[in-house]
């Protein structure tokens, strides 16, 4: 029997940050990747999340934000817990903490978050409850890649719901979290496989390869 010829291109190491109860988990962890999540960190012991990873046999750790005076030396603490694992994408799925650039930069191009709004409307806190008062008629969410500037860099996926008469903030974040478990996964996905571009603010997404990604022997010499 011929062995099977050995992938050039490695999967890709995927860290994840949670804050609590870790509701895009299962939709990132239960999807093709095209990477492996080898790690998921929160910043609160009790994060809910944590008890997935556990589940899962998932490596995970916490740094609480509470044993460092400032943010920069918690951001510094999280850089160097993360490093542990040479992610080649650091995730924030439900991350409650403003970063700064000490975190941005360290990932810089390979950090990226799910939001729940249709950003650039309503970045920040409460999203949902936001939309019902400005009478918005479409809402839903989005993941982008992370700069120093909050909720505001490249977009990579969006999906939207429609605000109905009776939605309450409750309602409208079930309908957008079911959003959230499909397009987070896929940005991932194209990540992981090389196919985004991004200029300025605008990403764009190049076509599947197709270069075989299997190499002889002599090849690889
Ligand atoms: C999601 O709505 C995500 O968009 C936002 O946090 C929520 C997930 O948090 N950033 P959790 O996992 O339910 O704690």
């Amino acid at each position: 029997m011929t062995a099977p010829y050995p992938r050039l291109a490695a999967r890709k190491r995927i860290a994840v940050l949670i804050s609590g109860r870790g509701s895009n988990l299962p939709s990132l962890l239960g999807n093709d990747l095209g990477g492996d999540v080898v790690v998921i960190g929160s910043n609160k012991a009790d994060a809910k999340g944590l008890d997935i990873a556990r589940d899962a046999g998932i490596a995970h750790f916490v740094v609480s934000h509470k044993d460092f005076e400032t943010r920069e030396a918690f951001d510094a603490a999280l850089v160097a817990a993360l490093n542990e694992y040479r992610p080649d994408l650091v995730v924030l799925a439900g991350f409650m903490r403003i970063t700064t650039p000490v975190f941005t930069q360290a990932f810089a191009a390979r950090l990226i978050n799910i939001h729940p709004s249709l950003l650039p409307s309503f970045p920040g806190l409460h999203t949902h409850a936001r939309a019902l008062q400005e009478g918005v008629k479409l809402h839903g969410c989005t993941v982008h890649f992370v700069t120093p500037e909050l909720d505001r860099g490249p977009i990579i996926a969006q999906a939207a719901v429609q605000v109905e008469d009776d939605d309450t903030a409750d309602t409208l974040a079930a309908k957008v979290l079911r959003q959230e478990q499909q397009i987070f996964p896929y940005a991932v996905r194209l990540f992981c496989d090389g196919r985004l571009r991004v200029d300025g603010l605008r990403v764009t997404t190049l076509p599947k390869s197709t270069t075989p990604v299997i190499a002889t022997a002599a090849a690889r010499v």
